[in-house]
């Protein structure tokens, strides 16, 4: 089984909505199943004046609510939480000061001497990507991120990430000190770029880990194993496939998030990473073995042939939308530029919908129609693989006509699993034919339950593995094909917003765009 060796992790932004989310609850799990061990370090770092206990308070809180627990309730859980906020410690301060980093030096420090050996430093970046630049700066400077005995430490965090460190003070081992950094990595090609120095900087490729949580999540894993250890892997490219359909449909809008929402809009959000991860999982070829390399190299490489889009691309196949007021599970809901720290006349978009190419030779031709959207009718997210219908003497007579008569539907959430539909002949004296879903469901299938993506992610961190973790290439391939997809609408009039209902399936030219070629939205 696996067991993590004692650790420390700073939270920057440890106030947000992440750590009460999702991390938290993701320690709780971890530390219920026994992965963790008794003493680890969670040093909470935000602006706002908190003291450990009300911290901690607030994060057991937090934990009770998105996992529906009364702690004081379960003698188990109380247990549970109770090895948990021992933990727990909180470390005031501004993201720019560099007092607070100094604050963290000894603090640090007395966790190493504690557990008498140089603990793993994780500083765990959950703010907003602005502040990412200036934090990074402090690590450096405090040298911080070098890791143990620090400022004791002589040598560099890079010539001694991961080495004895001989001249360390305290002789102990010298760990790896790991960052992890939250999306959106940059806001353009040319901002991704510029953090990538900053983090080269500082760090080692090694001690680098790109937080793109879908890829971490199990569905999305699985994806690889349907592929390759199948023989559908067979029938998986143009010859047989038609086209394919990845969409991230939400019925939430962006709660409180509003500022971090405005200038950032959907594409940016959403499709530059979590729909990227699953195409780039749909599409890759196989990687030699499961090594981090090898599948990050593929992941990479098929990122690495998304067409970019020109002008006149732009304008047929990449629609926009945002939301007005409608209604949703019978309540009325506002519109998106109604929501709190929302322009009244904002421009940001809320919905897109792409058709893009992949330029190899397994790909070339099959369209990929990406979907997105906040505020529609359903929460779905799924990949739907069309395969060509076949030309069946056979069953000519029957008509087909052109309904595709296979399609995978894989359902990354919920009601998790993978559907195929096939054409059967239903009862009868004559042959008549329709379409029938075989299910696979993980909620039958399995007696287990699914792991949480952000489970996956602190442990894979832990263990040093960076397999699912995001590539500065593979963002990087993205970026350039998102930044075409930006310019091109730069070059547009104005968008006419909101010209969506919330509660509805998004704009109309969504389904223009995709019926023009013949094909509809699969729901
Ligand atoms: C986040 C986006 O990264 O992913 C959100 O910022 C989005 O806007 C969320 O709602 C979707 O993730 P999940 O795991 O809830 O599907």
């Amino acid at each position: 089984m696996i067991k993590v060796s004692p650790f420390v992790m700073v939270i920057f932004g440890a106030t947000g909505d992440l750590t009460s989310r999702k991390l938290m609850p993701a320690l709780f799990h971890l530390t219920q199943q026994g992965y963790l061990p008794d003493r680890f370090f969670i040093v909470g770092f935000a602006r706002r004046n908190f003291t450990k206990e009300q911290f901690r308070q607030m994060m057991k809180e937090a934990v009770e609510k998105v996992l529906r627990l009364k702690i004081k309730d379960s003698s188990q859980d109380l247990k549970i939480w109770k090895q948990i906020e021992n933990n727990l410690y909180y470390q005031q301060g501004y993201f720019e000061e560099k007092s607070p980093y100094d604050n963290l030096i000894p603090l640090l420090s007395s966790f190493d001497k504690e557990t008498g050996s140089c603990i793993t430093r994780f500083f765990y970046l959950a703010t907003p990507p602005s502040n990412y630049s200036i934090i990074l700066k402090n690590l450096e400077e405090t040298e911080l991120a070098e890791g143990c005995g620090s400022p004791f430490a002589s040598t560099s965090a890079k010539a001694s990430a991961g080495e004895k460190a001989s001249g360390d003070k305290q002789g102990f081992t010298r760990k790896w000190t790991r960052v992890l950094i939250e999306k959106p990595f940059g806001k353009d090609l040319n901002e991704a770029k510029n953090l990538e120095e900053q983090l080269a900087k500082t760090f080692e490729e090694r001690q680098i880990y790109r937080i793109d949580h879908y890829l971490a999540k199990e569905t999305v894993r699985n994806i690889l194993a349907f592929r390759f250890a199948n023989t559908v892997e067979a029938i998986w490219n143009r010859d047989f496939i038609d086209h394919v359909q990845i969409t991230l449909s939400e019925s939430s809008g962006i709660g409180n998030r509003g500022k971090f929402y405005e200038g950032m809009g959907a594409l940016k959000d959403v499709v530059q990473n979590h729909l990227m991860a699953m195409l780039a999982y749909t599409a890759m070829e196989e990687p030699l073995s499961m090594t981090a390399q090898h599948t990050r190299d593929k992941r990479v490489e098929v990122l690495d042939k998304i067409r970019c889009m020109t002008e006149e691309d732009v304008l047929s196949n990449a629609v926009r939308g945002q939301y007005g007021a409608g209604i949703i599970n019978g309540k009325s809901i506002d519109g998106y530029r109604q929501e709190k720290n929302v322009s009244p006349d904002s421009l940001n978009e809320t919905f897109v919908a792409l058709k893009l190419y992949i330029d190899n030779s397994r790909w070339q031709d099959v369209p990929f129609y990406l979907r997105t959207g906040k505020r529609l009718n359903q929460d779905f997210t799924k990949i739907d693989i069309f395969f060509k219908n076949r030309d069946s003497r056979l069953f000519k007579q029957f008509q087909i006509g052109n309904q595709a008569a296979n399609i995978i539907s894989i359902r990354i959430q919920p009601k998790e699993g993978i559907t195929f539909r096939f054409f059967a002949k239903s009862p009868g004296f004559t042959y008549d034919l329709s379409t029938v879903n075989m299910d696979f469901s993980y909620s039958t299938a399995f007696k287990k339950e699914i792991i949480d993506s952000y489970e996956k992610i602190l442990i894979d961190s832990m263990m040093a593995d960076q397999t699912l973790f995001a590539t500065a290439k593979g963002f990087s391939a993205t970026w350039e094909f998102i930044t075409s997809v930006i310019s091109g609408w730069e070059k547009q009039t104005l968008p006419v917003f909101p010209n969506y209902k919330a509660g509805s399936t998004g704009p109309v030219e969504a389904d223009a765009m995709i019926e023009r070629d013949g094909r509809k939205w699969m729901f």
